[in-house]
C-alpha cells in the first residue's frame, strides 16, 4: 500500500531504509557465524559467502534501483562499514583459532561438572537437628496454628483476660471480631497454644509431643526478631515428676551442644506451669568456666515446669490421675549458642544474605 501510493522520493527512502536493515541483518548474521567458525577453511567459506564477488553482500548492492546520489552514498558508506566488520570479525577469530590448542582427544568418561548444590536454612538444619534429637526418646514432632485463638495461647493456659502475665507477650492480635467462646485471633507469641491442643486431640495420656512453629512478637534486636521459631515438649502420663523434666533437659544439652554440656533450672513463674523454672544450658564457649559471652558459665534459653492442673483440665485430662511437664524455647536463640558458631546478631539469620548462610 505505502509503495502504490508514494512519491518516487518517498519510494526511494523506503528502499535505502529497507536496504539498510537488510545489510545489518547481514552483519549479525555474519558476525555469529564467523564467532562460531571451528577452523580456516570454514572462515574462508564465510568470507567468500559474504564478501565474495557473488557473495551477498554484492547480491543486495546489485538489487538497488537508481537510488538519488545522496542516497547511494549513505547506503554505500554503510556496505563499507559492513564489509570492514565482517573482515575484522574474519581476522580476531583466526588469530583466536591459532591460539586454541588443538582438540586432539576428548574423554567421554570424564565427570561432567556438577551444578552448584544448595542446602538448607540454618534454622531449618536446627529445626531437623531438635526433632530427630527428641524422636530419640519418643517424642512425635506435632504442628498448630501460627494464627491461633485467644483460648488456646492464654485463656486455657491459666491467663485469664486482663491478668497481668499477658503484658510479657508482646502479641500481635488480629483486626477480626472475636468468637464468642474462644475470644479473639492472635499470632502465637509461644508454642504452647499446642498443650491444650494436643490434649485435646489425644484425649488419653500417655502423650510425648514435641510442637515446633513460628511465633511473633512486637519485638526487633540482635538477640531478637518478630518473627521465630520455638519448639515446646509436652509429656503427660502417670506419675510424671521434676526428675524426668531434669533428665530430658540433659539429654537435650548433651546431644545439641556436646557431651560436656550440661543444664540448670532456677524457679521461675509462668501461669501455666507449677512449679516453674527457667532452664539455663552451659556456655559452649568457656565449657561453664565463665566467659565474656556468658558472664556466668550460663545462657539462660527457656522456660519450663510441671503442668498446671487447671491446663490438664482445659484439655480434658484428670490432674488427680495424671501429671505432666513441659518446656519451650526459640529455636534461633538455642542454634546460635552451638559451640564455635559465634553469631552475635541473630536478624542476620534473616538477612537473605548469601555469603553469611553458605557458611552453614
Ligand atoms: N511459653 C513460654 C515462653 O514462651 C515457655 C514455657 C513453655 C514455659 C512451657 C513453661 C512451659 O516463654
Amino acid at each position: 500500500m505505502l509503495y502504490r501510493s508514494a512519491s518516487k522520493e518517498r519510494l526511494f527512502l523506503c528502499y535505502s531504509i529497507h536496504m539498510r536493515t537488510k545489510l545489518l541483518n547481514l552483519k549479525n548474521q555474519a558476525l555469529a557465524l564467523i564467532r562460531e567458525a571451528e577452523n580456516k577453511k570454514e572462515l574462508e567459506h564465510l568470507r567468500i559467502q559474504y564478501l565474495g564477488r557473488k557473495g551477498q553482500i554484492n547480491q543486495i548492492l546489485k538489487s538497488i534501483p537508481g537510488l538519488d546520489d545522496e542516497e547511494k552514498q549513505k547506503l554505500g558508506q554503510l556496505t563499507n562499514d559492513v564489509k570492514t566488520a565482517i573482515e575484522q570479525a574474519i581476522k580476531t577469530q583466526q588469530q583466536s583459532l591459532q591460539k586454541r590448542p588443538k582438540k586432539t582427544w576428548f574423554d567421554v568418561t570424564a565427570p561432567g561438572k556438577l551444578p552448584p548444590q544448595g542446602h538448607l536454612h540454618p534454622i531449618s538444619q536446627a529445626i531437623e537437628e531438635v526433632t530427630r534429637i527428641f524422636e530419640r526418646i519418643g517424642f512425635t514432632r506435632v504442628r498448630y496454628p501460627e494464627v491461633d485463638w485467644d483460648w488456646y495461647v492464654f485463656e486455657s493456659l491459666n491467663m485469664p483476660a486482663d491478668h497481668p502475665a499477658r503484658d510479657e507477650w508482646e502479641t500481635i492480635f488480629i483486626d477480626a471480631p472475636p468468637h464468642k467462646k474462644m475470644g479473639q485471633m492472635v499470632l502465637t507469641t509461644h508454642t504452647s497454644n499446642g498443650q491444650v491442643r494436643e490434649m485435646e486431640r489425644v484425649k488419653k495420656p500417655p502423650i510425648r509431643m514435641l510442637n515446633i512453629g513460628k511465633c511473633y512478637r512486637r519485638q526487633q534486636d540482635r538477640t531478637h526478631t518478630v518473627m521465630f521459631h520455638q519448639f515446646e515438649g509436652l509429656v503427660v502420663d502417670k506419675n510424671i515428676g521434676i526428675p524426668h523434666l531434669k533428665g530430658t533437659l540433659d539429654y537435650f544439652a548433651r546431644e545439641f551442644y556436646g557431651p560436656q554440656a550440661k543444664s540448670r533450672i532456677r524457679p521461675s513463674n509462668f501461669r501455666f506451669t507449677e512449679p516453674s523454672f527457667e532452664v539455663d544450658f552451659t556456655c559452649t564457649h568457656c565449657s561453664g568456666r565463665g566467659c565474656k559471652f556468658c558472664k556466668s558459665g550460663w545462657h539462660e534459653v527457656g522456660g519450663a515446669g510441671l503442668v498446671h492442673p487447671h491446663v490438664l483440665k482445659a484439655g480434658g485430662i484428670n490432674p488427680k490421675k495424671h501429671s505432666g511437664f513441659a518446656f519451650g524455647w526459640g529455636i534461633e536463640r538455642s542454634y546460635t549458642l552451638k559451640p564455635r558458631l559465634n553469631i552475635d546478631d541473630i536478624r542476620l539469620l534473616y538477612s537473605s544474605n548469601l555469603e553469611f548462610l553458605n557458611q552453614f
